[in-house]
Parts: C-alpha cells; structure tokens; sequence
C-alpha cells in the first residue's frame, strides 16, 4: 500500500509544487527589502555602495522598492498559507471519506475490541491532525527554511564576510530546536491518546446512562472520567510550559544571531562599515527572521505530530477483515436442488483461534419457519451475522435462492435479507423515519408506514407516541421501552420486504399476550409465505415454528419439531426445562415487585 505520507506529499504534485515557489518568491522578496534599504541609507549618506545589482536613478525610487518588497513578500507568504489550507482540506475530505468507507466494511468480528470512541477519535482528531502537515508543516517549513538557507548567504554576499559563524550559530539554533520540538510532539501524541481514551469513556457513558443510573454507576463511571482527566490536564500543563519556553527561545534567539552577525562583520568586513549596511543587518537579522526563527520549533513540532496521526489512520486503513479463504467443493454440492431459500454446507467461524461455529449445514426450504434454540453463547447471532456475511465466517457452499451466494458482492447478498439484531437499533429520528429507515420520507409512504405498526402491534393511539409518526424517537430509542423498540424493528422489516427474515431474539421483552398476536398477524400472519429464521428463548415460540434448530457450542446438534425433539433429545429436555424455570423464576420476581410496590 502506498504510504499516506507519500499521498500527501505527491498528491496533486503541481499544488505542492506552487506552494513551495510561492514561500520562496517570498522569502527572496524578503531579502530584497533590506537591499534597498541599505542602498536608500548609501545613497543618502553619499557612500559608494559595493553592490549594485539594481540601479535607480532616484535615491526615493529604492525606498519605495523596499517598501514594495515587503509588501510583495507579505502577499505571497499569505498566498502560501491559502494554497497550504485548500489542499489540506482536499487532503481530510479524502481522508474523512476512507475512513468512512472502511469503518462501514469492517466486519463485526474484526471490529470486535475497537471501541466506537477510538473511530470518532480518529475522525476527530488525526484526519485533521494528519494534515497539519500541509497547512502548517509545509508552508511553515517553506517559510522557515528559504529564509534560513538563503540569508546566511544573503549577509555574506552583501556585507563581504565569511559564511561559517552565522551558519554555526544556526545549525546550533537548529538543534536546540529539534529538541525542544521533540518533546513537545510527545506531549501532543500524549493529548491525542488520552482524549481518544477520555471520548471513548464519554462515549461509554453516555450510550449507557441509563443503565448507569439505575444501577448506581455514575460516580464509578465520573470518577474514572475525572480520572483520565486529570492526566490530561497534567500533560497539558506540561506541553503549554514547554511550548512557551520554545517561544521564548526562539524569540530571543535572534539576539544571539545579531550579536555573531555584528561580530563577524566588525571582524572580518575588509572595508570601513556603512549606516546602510548596519541598517539593512539588523533589518535581516531582527526583523526578517524572526518569524522563521519562532516558527522553526513549531515546524518540527507539527511535522512529528502530523506523522503520528499518519500512522494512526494507516493503522486503521490497514486492517483487514478475517481471511474467508474459499475452498471450492461447490461443483460436489451442485446437485442440490433450488428448492431451498437457504442452503449451506461446511459454515466455520474462527474468532481469535476460537472457533465459534463448528461445521454449520442448513437446508431451509422456502417459506419455512425455523426457531434456532440454544444456550447463551451457543452462536446463535453468530450464525445469522455469518450468513450476513458479516463475519469472517468460511462456507465450503452458500446458496441463496437457488444461486451462489459465493463470491458475490455483500450487498447482493444482505438484499436477500431483512434482519432484526438482538440489541435492537433505533435511530435518533421520527418513528417514521425509523420505520422507512429513510430521511425526510414523503407523506404518501404514511399509510404503508402505519400498516407496518398496525402488525407489529405497535398502536399509535395507545403507545404515547403524543406525535403520532411525527414522534421523535431520541438516541438509540431512549424514549421507547424495550417491547416497543422491538415491535418498530419488526415494523421497520416489514416495510422493507425481503424473501428471508432473519428474526434475533425479537420477542424477548414483549408480552405473552402481544406475542400471541405478534404470531397470528406477523410471523405467521403477513409473513406466512416468507422464509423465517428466529433466533429465540421462548418456549411459547417453538410449537409454533415448521422446525427447530438446537444449537450447542458453536454447533447444530439436532433439528426437527419441537415434539420429535423433546421425544429424542435428552439435552433438549434439558434445556427447555432450564428455560421453563428461568422464565418462571423471572415471572415470580416481578409479581413479588408488584406486590411490593
Ligand atoms: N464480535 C465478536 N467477536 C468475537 N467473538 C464474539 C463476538 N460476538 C460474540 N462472540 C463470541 O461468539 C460466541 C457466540 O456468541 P453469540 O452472540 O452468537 O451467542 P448467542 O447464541 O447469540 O447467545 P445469546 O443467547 O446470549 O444471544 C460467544 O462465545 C461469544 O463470546
Ligand atoms: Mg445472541
């Protein structure tokens, strides 16, 4: 992969190429200006200059050419600093959109360990971070070093004195610098690291905080918030102190440059000095570098961090989904029939080196309603984010409909596909949009939005939603209990038909009696001729269902009706009667509440 450094150095080359003409048309101007000045000073002092590069018949006419210099000099060191700005903006548009892209094709088994905070961190903070290199390293590089370069020779071509002790005293400037600039970039980093850390936190909490709330959380969660904010504030002092004591270094360090300049020219000048020459000395020493000098510290500094942010986003733009490496024994499998919505054979999902689906095959006839049962952790989810393809999941055979569902793009794939997720997800917009999953719909869409409600069992005259469709939702759906958050995911598949519904646990917080409707006019209902895969652990579903699959460690380890099941399968009977037993324990607990209450 070409290296993001390189990309932002060569892209648009010409642009790059403009930026450092222009701080070099700068920077001669810049020395130009105390040429005139010392032949105005010449002229009206009656000296003999030695130089004469350019020659006016007026004295006026070369103050007026130093005046014109420094001002030429002024519009096109602004002119840099435009050109470095518009191409580091283009830079983080390409950036902000990769990043984008990747974080939506990363998979969720390769996502796993990555919070949320880190990729808005890295949004945030290194996009623009990664670019200081162009509207701050390169123009202020290119500020910096032609005015450094060029007036050592500048002194030593106009003054007739040796170039060694200023190149000294500012290859010594340099180094200091380079230390002091160092330091300072670690301090940065530092910031960088421990506000993605601290926005993660943030992130944490505030997705939560409700649940934090109710369990009494919040000064655990305060206190480490506070925590890593007290760091920061710490790190902060010191990159502030530094970065002053940079400034101060760097401003006064001219004083050390005029003093070796003055020196060398008292020493070493073979001809009596001129007030001109004084003039124009001072002039290039005191006034035309200062500005390199104070911003020679904060180049470097920029130049180390925008590297760091660099190799943060490359880190990121380097990851890889897990390999889903494709053995073809698909021609074996090629006699199977297309009677079946969903065929696979051989489904394996290695996590970490943990294989978390073992051997998966699944014959799914069209139209069949399927339950898959299973302990917590069985892989249940896994199972349907795989045939998602969601993760890094390896078939030996995938059929959809009939065709290869191999080595066709994702998105052809999921079309196949409604899919409710266990934890639900809501957006912060109207129930509307959230229903259509669509921005700003139009009114017409309404009646098909409401029928999708309507047989969700999501009544809008009883369910306080005051605003009817118009209702806004909030965050992740913090205004919905859970039973309600379920019931517009199952409106929200509805509206979108697919062939084959893949149904996570979305019935675990509505009731006994909304289930039993939820079935007739849904799931058995309007969804009668649909391919139907629900992932549940309610024992009232399964004599409902064609089939039932009961998973165990990554595995299907049987399959049949509920009856054919509980007649054969000891760890069957095992499992539903735990499940019996839980749901009864669960229902005392809130009775004795009740009654409490
Ligand atoms: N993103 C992930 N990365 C790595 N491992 C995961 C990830 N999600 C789940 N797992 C692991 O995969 C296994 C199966 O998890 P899965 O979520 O499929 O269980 P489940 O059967 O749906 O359980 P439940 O009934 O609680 O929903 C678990 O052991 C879990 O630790
Ligand atoms: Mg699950």
């Amino acid at each position: 992969m070409k290296s993001l450094f390189a990309e932002v150095v060569f892209t648009r080359i010409h642009a790059r190429i403009t930026v450092l003409i222009c701080s070099l048309v700068a920077a001669v101007l810049g020395l130009m200006g105390p040429f005139f000045q010392k032949e105005f000073i010449d002229q009206l002092t009656g000296v003999e200059s030695k130089l004469h590069f350019i020659q006016f018949d007026h004295t006026l006419s070369y103050i007026i050419g130093a005046f014109f210099c420094v001002l030429l000099a002024q519009a096109f060191s602004q002119l840099t600093n435009f050109l470095s700005v518009r191409e580091a903006l283009h830079m983080q548009k390409v950036f902000a959109k990769r990043l984008y892209n990747k974080t939506l094709h990363l998979r969720v088994d390769t996502m796993s360990g990555r919070p949320v905070g880190e990729i808005v961190s890295l949004y945030a903070t290194d996009v623009q971070g990664a670019t200081v290199f162009l509207d701050q390293t390169l123009p202020a590089g290119a500020s910096t070093l032609f005015p450094l370069i060029l007036a050592p020779f500048a002194i030593s071509l106009l003054f007739d004195i040796p170039l060694w002790p200023t190149v000294l005293v500012m290859l010594g400037i340099s180094c200091l610098n380079t230390f002091m600039a160092f330091r300072q970039s670690k301090f940065f980093f530092n910031f960088k690291q421990l506000a993605a850390e601290r926005i993660g936190l943030v992130n944490e909490w505030i997705q939560n905080i409700r649940t934090i709330r109710i369990l009494s959380w919040t000064h655990h969660f305060e206190r480490n918030i506070f925590a890593k904010r007290e760091i920061e504030t710490r790190n902060r002092v010191s990159m502030v102190t530094n970065g002053q004591m940079m400034n101060s270094i760097s401003t006064s360090i001219t004083f050390f440059l005029n003093v070796v300049a003055l020196a060398t020219l008292v020493f070493y000048s073979k001809h009596t000095l001129t007030s001109g020459e004084l003039l124009a000395l001072l002039w290039i020493v005191a006034v035309f570098l200062t500005r390199p000098f104070r911003q020679m510290p904060w180049f470097f500094t920029f130049a180390f961090d925008s590297w760091t942010s660099l190799r943060r986003l490359e880190e990121f733009f380097s990851t890889q989904n897990n390999e889903t490496s494709q053995t073809s024994q698909e021609r074996r499998h090629a006699e199977l029939a297309d009677k079946y919505a969903l065929q696979v054979r051989g489904l394996n999902l290695t996590v970490a080196q943990r294989k978390i689906l073992k051997n998966v095959d699944l014959d799914i006839a069209h139209g069949e309603f399927v339950a898959v049962v299973g302990e917590v952790g069985a892989g249940k989810s896994m199972l349907l984010l795989s045939l998602l393809k969601e993760t890094g999941a390896h078939f030996d055979f995938y059929h959809l409909g009939g065709k290869n569902a191999l080595n066709v793009p994702v998105d052809e794939v999921r079309a196949h596909f409604a899919y409710v997720p266990q934890e639900g997800f809501i957006m912060n917009a109207t129930l509307r949009e959230n229903v259509a999953f669509l921005y700003d719909i139009e009114a017409e869409r309404d009646p098909m939005v409401e029928e999708s409600l309507r047989l969700a069992q999501f009544d809008l005259d009883t369910e306080r939603v005051e605003k009817g469709l118009n209702t806004e939702i909030g965050e992740r759906g913090v205004n919905l209990s859970g039973g309600q958050k379920q019931r517009v995911g199952l409106a929200r598949v509805h509206y979108h038909e697919a062939p084959i519904m893949l149904l996570d646990d979305c019935l675990s917080a509505v009731d006994v009696d909304t289930e039993q409707k939820l079935f007739e006019q849904l799931l058995l209902g309007a969804w009668a001729d649909r391919t139907r895969l629900l992932v549940t652990h309610r024992l009232s579903a399964l004599h409902r269902v064609d089939r039932i699959l009961f998973m165990e460690d990554g595995q299907i380890i049987d399959s049949g009706t509920y009856e054919e099941l509980l007649a054969r399968n000891e760890k069957f009977r095992e499992y539903t009667t735990s499940v019996a037993k839980e749901a009864t324990e669960k229902e005392s607990a809130k009775k004795a509440e009740v009654s409490h209450v």
